[in-house]
């Protein structure tokens, strides 16, 4: 029985990598795209080198007041070669998440975060119904080797990035801008979430099953066009509450305009999920007509005055306060699975923060049944296409020797987490926790 929030832990606050992110040293599907030049900034190298050093992360995110850590494991690393599995790469895995038990962190494991073994494109490619059994086997050599200390996995990180950016519109692994291939993407990621959740019911009965969403507001590029307000509203649904409900309903309808429609059943998908976890960064203002590269065309705006971050992106809290209400209504827990600023001075970090935990605090009170706050990130990482360029983290890291130094707005999140974890979640119904 998984019941989630956790009766003895039911808030959780704490911060969130990504194995290929920070762990350096694992070829895979990025590592050949990188070597392509399809990325802008270059490549993943070492990384953080905490492949090496996951237990010095997880020291340092105990010494922040955490008490979770989410990370990912790498399929890659486990699976280098089709039905072959890495005993001592699954122990190791097993050694970190012991630590993490060990320090008060609970340990949130997401078992895809974009990077695939290097023969998955060519051997089970999502465009395959052989990708979901494939995916099936990797959570369940995962799953073995971690029960029963993880409580809480995620399936996938993220699905629609890497359906848009995968398949649509070509920008990351693997390349592709197909609407067809993209169709069976999709009903295949959806079907694998399905089984990886089958398979975690099994394998890990007590443990809770999520997926983490990006979300993302949209507005009116030009105030007050009423076709620009249109398409904002109709990407602002389709981006954030349409794609989710497939999740609970077992059913999608979405349309990508002009000209791309997805539709799709898989009844496996009912009670694949006991809460939602949203990723939140920004809000982008649009323009009719629809762009034709989905991911490429939207601008950030500073039309609140926040200021832009490193990488360009708007600060909005208050578009995170009325996201958190839509993931809400899907009546299942909310658990912020990332939200960050990329600020390598630490100038928006601290108020950052303040403001976007103030728009967690709004939307709990306004009935949301939030479980937690996970920030990204705890260090300065790998940025996927952005490389090196974007800093993340609540530590910099120096790229030479990988020492990890705090920036201020460590001390600041640590302090919003001691009030964080001090408030009494709200105890009305939607909050109770989900039995199953
Ligand atoms: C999210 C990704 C994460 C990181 C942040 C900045 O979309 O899940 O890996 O790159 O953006």
């Amino acid at each position: 029985m998984s019941a989630f929030p956790f009766p003895d832990r039911p808030r959780l606050f704490g911060v969130a990598v990504s194995h290929y992110q920070v762990e350096g040293g694992d070829p895979c599907d990025w590592t050949d795209w990188e070597g392509a030049g399809r990325t802008k900034g270059g490549a993943c190298g070492r990384a953080t080198d905490s492949w090496l050093r996951y237990e010095e992360d997880a020291a340092l995110a105990a010494g922040l007041g955490a008490n979770a850590f989410r990370f990912s494991v790498s399929w890659s690393r486990v699976e280098p070669r089709r039905g072959a599995f890495d005993a001592p790469a699954l122990a190791r895995y097993r050694r970190f998440v012991e630590r993490l038990v060990a320090l008060g962190l609970e340990p949130v494991v997401t078992l895809h975060h974009f990077t695939h073994p290097r023969w998955f494109h060519t051997e089970t490619p999502w465009t395959s119904p052989s990708s979901v059994e494939a995916f099936g086997r990797f959570v369940r050599e995962t799953a073995r080797a971690l029960s029963p200390l993880v409580r809480l996995y995620l399936t996938f990180n993220e699905p629609l990035v890497l359906l848009l950016g995968g398949f649509l519109d070509g920008q990351i692994p693997p390349g592709l801008a197909d609407a067809r291939a993209a169709a069976r993407a999709l009903d295949h990621l959806l079907a694998a979430h399905a089984e990886a959740a089958g398979v975690l019911r099994a394998e890990a009965p007590a443990a809770a099953i999520g997926v983490a969403h990006n979300m993302l507001d949209f507005a009116a590029d030009r105030p007050g066009n009423p076709f620009d307000a249109l398409f904002a509203r109709h990407a602002r649904r389709l981006y954030n509450t349409a794609f989710l409900e497939a999740f609970t309903t077992g059913r999608w309808n979405l349309w990508i305009p002009p000209f791309t429609r997805f539709k799709g059943r898989r009844d496996a998908l009912a009670g694949s999920l006991d809460l939602v976890g949203v990723n939140y960064y920004s809000r982008l203002h649009v323009r009719f007509p629809a762009p034709t590269r989905v991911l490429t065309r939207f601008r950030y705006r500073d039309r609140q005055g926040r200021g832009l971050t490193d990488n360009g992106w708007e600060i909005a809290p208050s578009s995170f306060a009325a996201l958190l209400a839509d993931a809400g209504r899907l009546g299942l827990p909310v658990l912020v699975t990332e939200n960050g600023v990329a600020d390598a001075a630490d100038a928006l970090r601290p108020a950052f923060l303040e403001s976007h935990v103030a728009a967690l605090a709004e939307a709990e009170g306004g009935g949301v049944p939030v479980a937690g706050y996970l920030h990204w990130s705890l260090l300065d990482n790998f940025e996927w296409l952005d490389g090196y360029g974007p800093k993340f983290g609540l530590f910099a890291v120096d790229p030479e020797t990988f020492e990890r130094r705090p920036r201020p707005s460590a001390g600041v999140f640590r302090e919003i987490g001691k009030s964080f974890l001090a408030r009494p979640p709200r105890r009305d119904d939607a909050q109770k926790s989900v039995h199953i």
